[in-house]
């Protein structure tokens, strides 16, 4: 795939689909056509089969320092409305291929949503997570009060967003926020050797254990079974199902091939 955006850089590498954030002079400030971009980006990743997982990153010293507060200044409640602000965002969340964030700097505001909307997060140990909208007079808008305190629980969750304090690499570590804390210098190699391992499991069992675990976030226990069993079920129709019982039979590596 060529990169023929402008906030970002896009490419196919093997099995992954990688997204850089490339705004670095403002700390990767994200507006609303890099939403844009990001999203054509990973739709066009969902539907290339050699595209496995897709690993998100910032470049320069930030992952993302929030919505782009130039872009959003003037603006008022009807400019939002009628613009649909966050519909971009929803799609990013329909996403069914597995993300994986790459975490350095800051990740606050809109940046932090971001990463929230990743399935798993490595983040470098100078990683910085937060949400300062308070200070701005506003409050998160892309997700960041209800995927927060779903993950986190309402005492954290409610400490952090009245606060705007920022979350240490360490903190996040130990809430649960992100998967693995390395040293800058190997986030994105560490990152990528991690959605490797990824890329070679099963796609289709990763497509619908991805949604299941997502439905538990949302629904009551009772709906997310369900829906779990029925997936459980459409398993057993692919032929990764075949091959990894068999291979797992006569002792040997299966073959995956998503189908
Ligand atoms: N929007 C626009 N520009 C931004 C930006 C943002 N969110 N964050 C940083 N920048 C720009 C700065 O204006 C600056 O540009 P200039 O060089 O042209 O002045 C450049 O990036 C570098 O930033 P700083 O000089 O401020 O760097 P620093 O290291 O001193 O501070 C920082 C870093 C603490 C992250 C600081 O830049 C900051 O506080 N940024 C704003 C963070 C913020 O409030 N984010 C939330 C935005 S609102 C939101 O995201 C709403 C939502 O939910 C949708």
């Amino acid at each position: 795939m060529t990169n023929s955006y402008e906030y970002i850089e896009a490419s196919i590498n093997g099995n992954l689909g990688q997204i850089t954030l490339n705004r670095p002079k403002v700390l990767n400030a994200i507006n609303r056509p890099m939403v844009s971009e990001i999203l054509s980006a990973m739709e066009g990743f969902e539907e290339n089969e050699q595209v496995r997982v897709i690993v998100l990153s910032g470049n320069g010293r930030a992952f993302a320092a929030g919505a782009d507060i130039d872009e959003m200044a003037n603006d008022n409640a009807i400019d939002f409305e009628l613009r649909n602000q966050f519909k971009d965002w929803d799609r990013l969340a329909m996403i069914k291929k597995p993300i994986i964030g790459a975490v350095q700097g800051f990740a606050l505001g809109g940046g932090f949503e971001l990463a929230l909307c990743c399935d798993l997060l490595i983040a470098a140990d100078d990683a910085e997570f937060g949400f300062p909208e308070v200070n701005l007079g506003v409050m998160p808008g892309a997700g960041g009060t209800q995927r927060l305190t779903k993950l986190v629980g309402k005492t954290k969750a409610m400490e952090w967003l009245f606060t705007g304090k920022r979350i240490s690499a360490q903190e996040a570590i130990q809430f649960g926020i992100i998967n693995r804390m390395t040293a800058k210098e190997v986030l994105l190699e560490e990152t990528l050797k991690f959605a490797e391992g990824i890329a070679n499991q099963a796609p289709l069992s990763i497509r619908l254990i991805k949604e299941s675990v997502l439905k538990a976030v949302d629904a009551p226990l009772d709906e997310g079974m369900h829906f779990e069993r029925k997936n459980f079920y459409l398993l057993f129709s692919t032929e990764d199902q075949k091959e990894g019982m068999k291979a797992f039979q006569e002792k040997r590596r299966p073959n995956f091939r998503g189908k």
